[in-house]
């Protein structure tokens, strides 16, 4: 190859230029910033977001709920397929955890959960949901599709990962703790940390969030029957009147929360439903209600379990009534308080500061809500994201769990680059300490 004398002067520019760029950052930084450069230029690339779209619209049209997750987990297993990724299947029913890498240490975790709403959707688009009554509205087709795209970026890249990065998809998070039956089944054993993403509808599209320390809520739930005698309208006094108990009771649980919490602490008693007797001149044989409760604390949690059955109680014999209260502690395991480890958060929000802009990451206020990503932040260092799907000319900023709600698209390749740029450079950080 024949080279003129200006082409080695642009070589030596050129060269000059990239080392001063050297000495002007720390290695990491500016390795960080052609790295998250390139992902999400590769996840950008039309093909590639071609094939985010049609993954994302074909786990929205076939929404499935906690721990049915059957067609969920096919088509997860024959896009890993197809990527040459390997898994191991079924954990926890419809569970799956993919691996690339190297196979050693240290190990890395995403996290997506894949499970659907019992909500009729209310949106009339051309991929709106083919269940009835059942609809993605808290984004979890978003949360595969964004889980599936790592995979491809991560698998270009296998050969240099400095260790392995494990791929979960959990079923039954939406109620069901699926993250714990994961962690039981030994899925998440000797992994390093976990790191997880769930849109938010009140954030633009670009724009991520989160927070260290306690982020979102542990929280429980709860039923009541309260037992009275039912009776004519006209003879109270020959009659055990239960909504009168259950009134009683739903009213004294708030002075829980005025009276017996801090007030700098955050805790919630809802009551969701209530319901008993059919006649207006009948008085009920039996009242049932329920709800939930929370806590940023697993102290606060317990206490409030404790003085909801004990209010509840005594509030029904001080009517005459019985109460029993069903915390449903098998089939609706209480959620712990979802806390972002220190360091995980702050590599999180590093990578983000690379991959969008300092301007576009966000300290996320800590929110009442529950998620059971909460269970892996219990067993091992984690740190939890929310990315922003609002965008005005889409409408997208209808609420998580609304039967109104709308994802833009433009999320998908942003969690896709931003999940596997932190895997990659926190096994980068950390292969030396392992070895
Ligand atoms: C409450 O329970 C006690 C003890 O089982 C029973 O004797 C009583 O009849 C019950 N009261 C009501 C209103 O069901
Ligand atoms: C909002 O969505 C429109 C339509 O898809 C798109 O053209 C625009 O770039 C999006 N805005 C942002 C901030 O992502």
């Amino acid at each position: 190859m024949r080279m003129g004398w200006l082409s080695l002067l642009l070589l030596l520019v050129s060269t000059l230029t990239s080392k001063l760029t050297w000495a002007l950052e720390t290695p990491t930084g500016s390795d960080l910033s052609i790295l998250t450069r390139e992902l999400l230029e590769s996840a950008r690339n039309p093909e590639f977001l071609d094939w985010l779209r049609r993954v994302r619209r074909r786990i929205h049209q076939n929404p499935e709920l906690s721990f049915d997750e059957y067609e969920t987990s096919r088509l997860i297993r024959s896009e890993l397929d197809l990527l040459g990724i390997k898994y191991a299947w079924p954990i926890a029913k419809t569970g799956l955890v993919a691996s690339i890498g190297s196979g050693l240490q240290p190990w890395f975790g995403l996290r997506a959960d894949m499970d659907a709403l019992p909500i009729q959707e209310l949106v009339d688009w051309e991929y709106k949901s083919k269940n009835n009554g059942k609809m993605h509205a808290c984004g979890h087709d978003a949360h595969v599709t964004m889980l599936l795209g790592a995979a491809k970026l991560l698998q270009s890249k296998s050969h240099e990962l400095k260790g392995t990065v494990k791929l979960v998809f959990q079923p039954g998070e939406e109620g069901l703790a699926g993250a714990y039956h994961m962690i039981q089944e030994g899925a998440l054993d000797n992994f390093q940390a976990i790191f997880g993403l769930h849109v938010a509808p009140d954030m633009l599209t670009g724009t991520i969030g989160s927070r260290p320390g306690p982020m979102l809520a542990g929280s429980g739930r709860f039923s009541v029957i309260i037992e009275g005698k039912g009776g004519h309208a006209a003879n109270p006094h020959v009659a055990i009147d239960p909504v009168l108990a259950a009134s009683s009771a739903i009213l004294a649980l708030q002075q829980i929360l005025s009276r017996e919490t801090d007030p700098l602490e955050a805790r919630v008693v809802t009551i969701g439903f209530v319901e008993g007797g059919q006649a207006l001149n009948v008085i009920s044989q039996t009242v049932r209600f329920g709800g939930t409760f929370r806590s940023m604390t697993s102290e606060g949690l317990s206490y409030l379990q404790k003085r909801i059955k004990e209010v509840i109680q005594m509030q029904a014999s001080v009517h005459r009534c019985n109460a029993t209260v069903d915390f449903m502690e098998e089939k609706m395991r209480h959620y712990p308080a979802t806390v972002n480890d220190e360091a995980t958060y702050k590599h999180g929000k590093r990578v983000g500061e690379f991959l969008l802009g300092e301007q576009n990451v966000h300290l996320y206020p800590p929110w009442m809500a529950a998620e059971d990503f909460s269970f892996y932040s219990k067993k091992m260092p984690a740190a939890f994201f929310m990315i922003g799907i609002k965008n005005e000319t889409l409408t997208s900023d209808k609420p998580l769990h609304s039967p109104r709600f709308v994802l833009d698209e433009g999320v998908l390749p942003i969690g896709a680059a931003f999940h596997a740029a932190v895997a990659i450079s926190f096994l980068d950080n950390h292969v030396k300490e392992i070895h």
